[in-house]
């Protein structure tokens, strides 16, 4: 059977009476732990936040719809042979206006926390000047509504839809972007008052600046000089150092980080030359974002690497860059395995055979390990002491099978193998606090368009019909018992 459809949700509690193909298995493992006082096997602390992530331009829709400016992401899928198909976000999930549906999922899933981005274009159609009031009550909705559910917001404020204004008058390439991200980052969090109480200022600089300005396929897909791109980097860490200050002058009660895809390094096995090896790479391979961030410094080796192409700045920027947040998100997909090596730096990155397993996007490699050792270098190297999981999942070539639900055994697998090495090093102290599962429901990935799938939840996008999963139960199942 098809677990949820749109118009069995408000027939939830009445379905979860009742039972289903899978509850009972699930009730009667609640009963068994009730009766025998039996824990589940490899739990997580109480009060462990079950999460899920999604993004404005990847799920919202609505791109012309209440005053919304154009994004770099508009002007970019919309540009002949950029994106899969020329498919753009001009609906994607449509969740502008299904939001609630959304959430009636999350509900259903009993999530805790979800993580969603606003669109700068929304808030400040041109970037800066006039604030868009329609924009600013979509977000006041949006996350009135979570919390009545009981669901936790966490707000990123910039998953890559920069204003296209803002690129027209040069995006990142200039401290103006910094600035004005700032600007719009404290006016937001001022607007949203108490309905949020966790920030992260950017998702992944690693990204959007390094795929969208070192000639990647992400808008807008330049390919700058070395010098420009190195300073470009180097304007993103300002604009989150400027944001972090901005938000802490507003509302000095709520916490700050961002959302970072640094490199997930892993010692290529348990011994202490690779897990040493490990530790320095930690530091260089995270050295234009994450190691800046976290000492307010670039690495002698990233300066001397880039030479006449370092950047140019200043020891206030690096102060402001560096100004402590409240906690680390992390973004993990794949592993970068290491190894210890007799050169200057002390280690070497493997590189994975052709023969790596990876999931559907060919990029994903599979590295549960990364769950386990990223999050404890991260804490032992620069001390951080909350880091949240900010994305974890995969792509998987998901199809509706004959009974209408859709067996996606390997996003279970990856799920599962990952989980449990985050469990293992939660239970060893690592200070995980969370988890945001990518993603809610399948949507518009980038410039892949919609040809790969990264939802627990089905999208049938011609009717928009949503449908979880098998993945949507085992994540369910998970979170009810708050272990593997
Ligand atoms: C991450 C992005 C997110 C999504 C996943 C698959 O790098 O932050 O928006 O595209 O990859």
């Amino acid at each position: 059977m098809t677990w949820f459809t749109r118009r069995a949700f408000g027939k939830s509690a009445a379905l979860v009476a009742a039972g289903s193909a899978w509850l009972p298995s699930l009730a009667q493992a609640t009963r068994k732990e009730k009766v025998t006082g039996e824990a589940s096997e490899r739990s997580f602390p109480t009060g462990f936040l079950w999460g899920a992530a999604t993004a404005s331009y990847q799920t919202e829709g609505a791109v012309k719809e209440d005053g919304r400016g154009a994004s770099i992401w508009d002007t970019f899928s919309h540009s002949p042979g950029k994106t899969f198909h020329g498919e753009t976000g001009v609906i994607a999930d449509d969740s502008y206006h299904r939001y609630r549906e959304d959430i009636a999922i999350m509900k259903t899933l009993g999530l805790t926390a979800f993580r969603f981005s606003v669109a700068w274009p929304r808030i400040f159609p041109q970037g800066t000047g006039q604030p868009n009031a329609k924009g600013v009550d979509f977000y006041k909705r949006y996350t009135d509504a979570l919390r009545e559910a009981g669901i936790q917001p966490f707000c990123t404020l910039y998953h890559w839809d920069l204003p296209q204004a803002m690129e027209d008058r040069g995006g990142w390439r200039t401290k103006d972007t910094s600035k004005a991200f700032a600007d719009y980052a404290g006016y937001m969090v001022g607007q949203l008052g108490d309905r949020v109480s966790h920030y992260m200022t950017m998702n992944e600089m690693g990204s959007f600046i390094n795929s969208g300005y070192g000639g990647g396929r992400d808008a807008p897909s330049v390919k700058l000089p070395k010098q420009q791109f190195a300073q470009a980097r180097h304007w993103a860490l300002l604009g989150h150092g400027l944001a972090v200050e901005a938000i802490r002058s507003v509302r000095p009660q709520v916490r700050v980080g961002c959302a970072e895809g640094a490199a997930p390094i892993i010692p290529a096995f348990n011994a202490p030359e690779h897990i040493a090896a490990a530790r320095k790479a930690y530091v260089e391979e995270n050295a234009e974002y994450l190691t800046a961030i976290h000492t307010g410094k670039y690495t002698e080796a990233y300066l001397r690497e880039l030479g006449a192409d370092a950047p140019v700045f200043t020891a206030e920027e690096m102060k402001t860059i560096a100004t402590p947040t409240d906690f680390q998100g992390l973004n993990i997909y794949s592993a970068t395995p290491v190894r210890a090596a007799d050169n200057e730096l002390g280690y070497v990155v493997i590189k994975n055979p052709a023969s790596y397993p990876h999931m559907a996007s060919s990029w994903l490699s599979l590295g549960p390990e990364a769950l386990y050792w990223s999050p404890k270098l991260a804490a032992e190297t620069f001390g951080i002491k909350t880091i949240y999981i900010t994305e974890n999942g995969c792509s998987a070539d998901d199809v509706v099978a004959e009974d209408g639900e859709i067996y996606d055994t390997d996003r279970v697998m990856y799920l599962n193998a990952y989980l449990t090495q985050l469990q293992r090093g939660v239970s060893e102290g690592v200070p995980v606090k969370g988890y945001f599962l990518w993603s809610l429901l399948d949507n518009y990935e980038w410039s892949e368009g919609y040809s790969k799938r990264f939802g627990i939840t089905y999208v049938d996008f011609p009717t928009q019909k949503r449908t979880p999963k098998l993945s949507a139960k085992f994540y369910r199942n998970l979170i009810a018992r708050n272990g593997l």
